[in-house]
């Protein structure tokens, strides 16, 4: 059943030219597809038959060069077309009918409320038509659209409309051709009434790009923000990458059902709603923050992905990684750098590290895979960016950019190997990345120790590093790791010492299991800065006490390590809280918070971050064994009692922080603002402070942007005030009912929260006339955010959350196996738990592997957890 890297061969066929043509009608979908096929003079095999492939494809004529092929000639068989005794060189033409309208597993050609729309990544093209769909196959495509002209005025593919007409009974058609060669997980289509918003971009060499959003004519306001993301990606990927946009128009579609963010195919990217859909009273600060990374991204992908793609899904991480590490950089730049790190290595630490660390974990480089929609995970993204991440510190910005340039001129219109991209690096910098590829192929978060002594007498400091990475499924015994290692010292008044490299920040490189480096000239006991910028995605050991880490918090130069001083803080003080039973907040955390409070100086959106406590989620990681409900109380009153303490403080930072009248902004001080003033008011209003509830009472009536709306809302939701919460909420709903995106956020304020999210409730929220099962962003808001953030319902004494969730994952995955693949995840973390609960979510498991035929993706992951 699996598939391996080690298999890989060139595919037997290569498609020159790909011809395709819709007739889209209310009961279906014909489509017609004429291939110039020819033998790849690569391949192995040079009289293999022609094997193509097809899922759901109702066949309906096959002919060669123009002759119906007889029946004995080919034959299909599961998921594959074969036909025997082809020529080297022909062209094949297809025709099969599809159903759109009964897809709800949202891949290939599907309906997304009254359009029609694609899904080809990874391997969705087979369900539209009979193809080589694999993604070192690379074709010429023109495709023709024919629908109902009053239903579908919009016709759409990639590259540029070449020809467009009326036809007879209603009808009309468009015809579309894409000069870059491309794989067909690249190939989109839509068709629909729908609102297009124009804008223009001009090269830097001086072309103009006509740049399209399509929406929803509902959405019509919605549209400025994602366009101007466009055109700040494009601008941006010009200066940093040198890379300019290559055709005459650049289009994006929002669409509401959607299996992920958005989809990068060729000059008609395609969007969950969700992900690109913005207007200040509708869309949070996090949201435009969101939408404008994702757009980037998809936009970044024209070079890291379309441009030069990927030979085999193996190597997704090789535009997936270098793509997200791109995007990261972007964001940085538009924002506070600091902030955009924060956020991406909370990512990383609580859910990668955790998928690392559980019956999933898999290399950045797969070595095997059943079902590839299980592979678009948190570790080929996110510590796959790491991975190239720290190719960049190691080469440095100029070198890096040298190795990039290569990369893209070496390989241009090609599909590659992330050893050619590691090759490009290699070569311009002169840098032996051998042992660093390791980071590619094994599994597993390394750890490291680090011990230190200062001697007086020879005024000598010794740093002292120890290496080693965990057991991963298939991989028991790990070689070390190349890891760039960031450290600073501090002296006793907070100062940078300088380094033996002149600067106060210098790389190591780590590369032994066990490693020693000595400081000569060091006046007193330095204080370590460790693993600066989270230099690499490690878990760092190191025996800190308390008073260094309040003293990082207030003093070290690097902004990560700052914040991080204060969230270790935070998690020594509550483990030990967790450990002796103690419930008393120490002082010492008390005064380390208002300190920053009162920090008026300090970049602000800094300031917000260090406010917040270490979710639930990263105490359950860092556990042997988590306790959740412990977890969850002691993080509670550690809230409470910061709270109390530090009343006055909180207020003061909330009036500080209350905008005046000022048009809503996305800049950075103006989010840092808001994000202050509602994470104090959230604080407050745990207290049960009076004086805050009117504020928030106040702010959430008054709000004229959706960041204080809601953020109000949520302080009231985690509030003890219980009517004052379900009026605030349904009022909410009977304001917002007609919005999508904001009723998404309302299911997940209320699933997300024990007050709010018992299972009842949730049941009662999957009965609301709002939900549908079939709508994956309602079902992540409703049953994603109840099992990954409410967790102590979801892990209820009686075994009752991980019943509910089998149940779910089970009916989901007859409609739409990639969410319910996904959806089960938090069964699958069971070794974390206590016997019980293991117990109770084995049994879940088991009662969905054995619940009758289980689609690929669902079956991976249950049997491999
Ligand atoms: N390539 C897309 C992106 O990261 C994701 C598409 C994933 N699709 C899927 N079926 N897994 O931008
Ligand atoms: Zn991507």
């Amino acid at each position: 059943q699996p598939i391996y890297l080690r298999d890989y061969r060139p595919p037997a066929f290569l498609v020159d030219h790909t011809e395709l043509e819709f007739d889209l009608y209310e009961e279906g979908a014909q489509v017609v597809s004429r291939l110039k096929l020819r033998r790849n003079p690569d391949s192995d095999n040079a009289r293999a038959s022609l094997v193509l492939d097809g899922v759901e494809l109702e066949l309906r004529s096959i002919m060669i060069d123009g002759v119906e092929v007889d029946a004995e000639r080919y034959s299909v068989e599961g998921e594959h077309l074969e036909v025997r005794d082809v020529p080297d060189e022909f062209e094949l033409e297809t025709q099969v009918w599809i159903k759109p309208q009964e897809n709800t597993c949202l891949e290939g050609l599907y309906k997304s409320s009254t359009m029609f729309c694609t899904q080809c990544e990874a391997e969705g093209f087979r369900r539209i038509t009979y193809y080589i769909d694999r993604p070192d196959v690379m074709s010429l495509f023109r495709t023709t659209i024919r629908a109902d002209q009053s239903l579908y005025p919009v016709l759409l593919s990639n590259g540029n409309e070449v020809e467009a007409g009326v036809l007879e009974d209603g009808r009309h058609f468009a015809v579309w051709e894409d000069p870059h060669r491309k794989p067909c997980y690249l190939f989109a289509l839509v068709a629909g009434d729908l609102h297009c918003q124009k804008d223009v971009f001009v090269t830097s060499s001086g072309r103009e790009v006509e740049l399209r959003m399509y929406v929803e004519h509902r959405n019509a306001n919605k549209c400025d923000h994602g366009l101007i993301s466009l055109k700040k990606s494009m601008a941006w990927d010009e200066d940093v990458y040198g890379r300019e946009y290559d055709l005459d128009v650049f289009m994006i579609v929002a669409v509401d059902d959607f299996n992920m963010g958005a989809m990068e195919n060729k000059g008609l990217n395609i969007f969950n709603s969700s992900c690109v859909l913005a207007k200040p009273e509708t869309t949070t600060d996090n949201g435009y923050q969101r939408i404008e990374a994702i757009v980037a991204h998809e936009y970044f992908h024209n070079w890291s992905g379309n441009r030069v793609t990927c030979r085999d899904w193996f190597q997704l991480s090789l535009k997936e990684g270098f793509t997200v590490f791109r995007d990261a950089q972007f964001s940085a730049d538009m924002g506070s750098d600091t902030v955009k790190r924060i956020e991406d290595v909370t990512v990383l630490r609580t859910a990668q590290f955790a998928e690392d660390a559980g019956p999933m974990s898999h290399p950045v480089r797969p070595a095997s895979f059943i079902e590839i929609s299980n592979f678009y995970t948190l570790t080929v993204y996110e510590k796959g960016a790491e991975v190239v991440r720290m190719i960049h510190t190691l080469l440095g910005a100029e070198k890096f950019r040298q190795g990039s340039d290569l990369y893209f001129s070496r390989f241009d219109g090609q599909a590659v190997t992330t050893d050619d991209f590691v090759a490009c690096m290699e070569e311009v910098s002169g840098i032996d990345l051998t042992q660093f590829k390791r980071w590619y192929e094994q599994a597993g978060t390394p750890v490291i120790r680090v011990t230190d002594f200062y001697d007086p007498d020879t005024r000598e400091y010794r740093l002292t590093f120890r290496q080693s990475c965990p057991a991963t499924p298939q991989q028991t015994e790990k070689l070390p790791f190349h890891i760039p290692f960031a450290i600073g010292l501090l002296d006793a008044s907070g100062q940078d010492i300088a380094l033996p490299n002149g600067a106060t920040t210098q790389v190591l490189h780590l590369t032994e299991p066990e490693q020693s480096l000595v400081f000569q000239n060091i006046e007193a006991q330095p204080v370590p800065s460790l693993l600066r910028g989270f230099s690499a995605p490690v878990r760092l050991e190191y025996n800190w006490s308390l008073e260094q880490l309040k003293f990082l918090m207030s003093h070290d130069s690097d902004g990560f390590n700052r914040w991080d001083a204060g969230q270790k803080l935070a998690i020594v003080v509550m483990q030990n809280m967790i450990s002796d039973g103690s419930r008393d907040v120490p002082e010492i955390l008390i005064e380390a918070y208002r300190k920053v409070i009162n920090d008026t100086e300090t970049d602000q959106a800094l300031i917000a971050k260090m406010l917040s406590l270490p979710t639930e989620q990263y105490l359950i990681e860092l556990a042997d064994e988590a306790d959740v409900q412990l977890i969850h109380q002691v993080r509670e009153i550690t809230q409470e009692k910061l709270g109390g303490a530090l009343r006055e403080e909180l207020k003061a930072c909330f009036q500080r922080n209350v905008q005046s009248s000022e048009a809503y902004a996305v800049d950075a001080l103006s989010i840092a603002k808001r994000t202050l003033r509602n994470t104090a008011l959230q604080m407050l209003l745990k207290t049960g402070d009076e004086e805050a509830l009117q504020w928030a009472l106040d702010q959430f009536q008054a709000a004229s942007n959706m960041t204080d709306q809601i953020g109000a809302l949520a302080a009231l939701v985690h509030s003890p005030f219980e009517n004052d919460r379900a009026q605030a909420l349904s009022s909410f709903y009977d304001q917002w009912q007609s919005d999508n995106q904001v009723v998404e956020q309302w299911f997940s304020l209320q699933s997300g929260n024990p007050k709010t999210g018992h299972l009842q409730a949730i049941k009662a929220l999957m009965q609301h006339a709002a939900f549908d099962i079939r709508n994956p962003n309602k079902t992540r808001s409703v049953i994603g955010v109840f099992a990954n953030q409410n967790l102590t319902c979801f892990h209820a004494e009686d075994g009752s959350g991980y019943e509910f969730l089998a149940d779910q994952v089970i009916q989901l995955d007859a409609l739409n196996p990639q969410i319910a693949s996904r959806l089960v995840t938090p069964l699958t973390r069971w070794r974390k738990y206590s016997e019980v609960r293991q117990g109770q979510m084995k049994l879940a498991l088991q009662r969905i592997k054995s619940g009758g035929k289980l689609s690929p993706d669902l079956f991976e992951v249950v049997s491999k957890s």
